[in-house]
């Protein structure tokens, strides 16, 4: 089996003044995070953020990332960013199609597809977020539902570790409740093989779990087969917590 690297990304949603970041980048700089192969880490701030923490987050060995980005180059978009400004901020990442996003702003698997390719376009890696509801759960459809987004969100031909998918089952995110180790494993499998066909080593992508991941869970989960590492959010907001699941892989 192909050796993935394992990615821990931060998503601090709309959290984080800039006298917040300094806060969290002295407490990092004091848990000097170190450079471990087979270890990245990835902090996705709010797009104010992302130019003022890219160069101490690279002190730190810690990757920027943008939280969502618009599918276009540039032009009368008021309020939308686009991945080449997210690229020229110094970010490496960005995250598209994640839930609340999807919930709140009607982003549909057809935008979110071409968000990623605009990341990709850009030299950004777009990390794209999976995930099925408790009605879909509940009703039985929660394997059908995550084929489907990742059928159509994933652009064919990302190749390598630029392929990240995260599973997020939108009723583990913030709600303190993770899925269980046996429903990640299951989901993880079943988004592999939904994969399979979009890009010549599927083996080498990313698919990464988010949903309520904290210091006390995180080994457990990131030991489940297929689980390449965790996209953290309320978590991710402070240092200790965030170096605690990172040093848990
Ligand atoms: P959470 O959020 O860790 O606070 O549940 C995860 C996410 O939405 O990416």
């Amino acid at each position: 089996m192909a050796k993935r690297p394992k990615l821990i990304a931060g998503n601090w949603k709309m959290n984080g003044t800039r006298a917040e970041a300094k806060t969290f980048l002295d407490a990092l700089s004091k848990l000097k995070p170190e450079m471990r192969p087979g270890r990245q880490l990835l902090i996705c701030p709010p797009a104010t953020l992302i130019a003022e923490m890219a160069g101490p987050l690279a002190g730190l060995n810690v990757q920027v990332g943008g939280q969502n980005c618009h599918p276009g180059v540039n032009g009368a978009f008021t309020g939308d960013i686009s991945a080449g400004m997210i690229r020229d901020a110094g970010a490496d990442y960005v995250i598209v199609g994640h839930s609340e996003r999807r919930a709140m702003h009607g982003e549909t698997d057809q935008l979110v597809h071409v968000k990623a390719l605009a990341a990709r376009r850009h030299d950004l890696i777009p990390i794209i977020c999976v995930g099925e509801t408790l009605a879909e759960r509940e009703d039985g459809h929660a394997q059908s539902v995550v084929r489907k987004q990742v059928r159509d969100s994933v652009p064919d031909g990302i190749e390598g570790i630029a392929l990240v998918v995260a599973y997020e089952p939108v009723w583990a995110i913030g709600t303190g409740r993770a899925a269980t180790l046996e429903d990640i494993a299951t989901m993880h499998h079943v988004i592999r093989e939904a994969l399979s066909g979009k890009s010549d080593d599927v083996e080498c992508g990313l698919i990464l779990y988010g949903g309520s991941v904290k210091p006390d869970n995180a080994a457990g989960i990131l030991a489940v087969e297929g689980v390449d590492g965790a996209l953290i959010g309320g978590a991710s907001l402070a240092a200790a917590d965030f170096m605690a699941i990172a040093d848990a892989v």
